[in-house]
């Protein structure tokens, strides 16, 4: 618990200029790796409809899925502050619905806050999740469960009026509770007044640089998808590239009968024939002790 990021660590990050750095996860070993390599913060994104489900939006994914995915990401990070995505309709119908489906996030998923889309209208829903316990992360700018209001998945926020609707709901997220505010797809030059205008920390996906922090979809900025090349993205590794050389690799090996080798297999002292009616050895104290699937021994 000690060395945790809690959310009082994120507002003292912003207070001292330095950057916060998120990333998204859905589940254990991606989440211990990124926790590994020293996530401030890991979201449970709904983005796990699109990069694990493979549907073209987020709106598919439901509460289940939701907790499911946080449980698997809550039980493997050591010091992250693990955010919960809220999935479509999970906070939109009712204050009172969106409180307990918050509730089951943490409760049930093991996370430490929840994030939801949208401005001023969701204000009072905000405050009463946290008035609950639960930390509430804002979310404006390019809103993807808002995909088919905004006509597709398009920057918000370059005229005037747009510029001054996401400041205003920022400053309403800020004011109902929110501990944080995600800005996606945004101009720069407005995510770089909205930050100035708050005490809570921003965190930009497509946003510039003058967020207090960034966060992209794990399988973006490690090369997953080839053919997934948003501006807003840089790769930070071509892993679809490894995974597929590693597999090809495999194959070859299996083809060509090289492995398994000596040392990847098990050999006994008492058996000579691999065909005999007699009954087999009983089996010794340590016999079973093997490495399986990752887990320690
Ligand atoms: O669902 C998600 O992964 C997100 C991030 C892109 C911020 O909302």
């Amino acid at each position: 618990m000690k060395d945790q990021v809690t959310i009082h660590t994120l507002r003292k990050l912003k207070q001292a200029g330095q950057k916060i750095c998120m990333v998204t996860a859905y589940d254990a070993t991606f989440a211990h790796i990124l926790d590994e390599a020293g996530a401030d913060a890991m979201l449970v994104g709904d983005s796990l409809g699109m990069v694990i489900q493979g549907n073209d939006s987020t709106l598919p994914v439901t509460m289940d899925q939701m907790v499911y995915h946080c449980r698997m990401v809550s039980r493997a990070v050591r010091r992250a502050h693990v955010i919960g995505d809220m999935p479509f309709m999970s906070y939109q119908v009712s204050s009172e619905e969106a409180v307990r489906n918050a509730g089951r996030l943490v409760s049930e998923g093991g996370v430490g806050a929840v994030k939801l889309e949208g401005g001023e209208e969701f204000a009072e829903t905000i405050s009463r999740i946290v008035r609950a316990s639960v930390p509430v992360m804002g979310h404006l700018g390019l809103t993807p469960q808002s995909v088919h209001k905004m006509g597709g998945y398009v920057v918000q926020g370059k005229d005037e009026q747009q510029a001054r609707k996401i400041l205003r709901d920022a400053i309403a997220l800020e004011q109902a509770g929110c501990y944080a505010l995600v800005l996606e797809g945004v101009p720069m030059e407005l995510a770089a007044q909205v930050t100035g205008r708050l005490s809570i920390p921003t965190i930009g996906i497509g946003a510039g640089v003058h967020c207090d922090g960034q966060v992209l979809v794990c399988y973006d900025f490690l090369g997953m998808n080839p053919d997934f090349k948003p501006k807003f993205v840089k790769r930070y590794a071509d892993l679809f590239g490894v995974i597929k050389g590693a597999t090809e690799a495999f194959f070859s090996e299996v083809r060509g009968q090289t492995f398994p080798a000596e040392e990847h297999s098990f050999k006994s002292k008492t058996i000579h024939l691999v065909a005999s009616n007699k009954d087999p050895e009983p089996a010794q104290e340590g016999d079973h002790k093997v490495q399986v699937y990752g887990v320690p021994v």
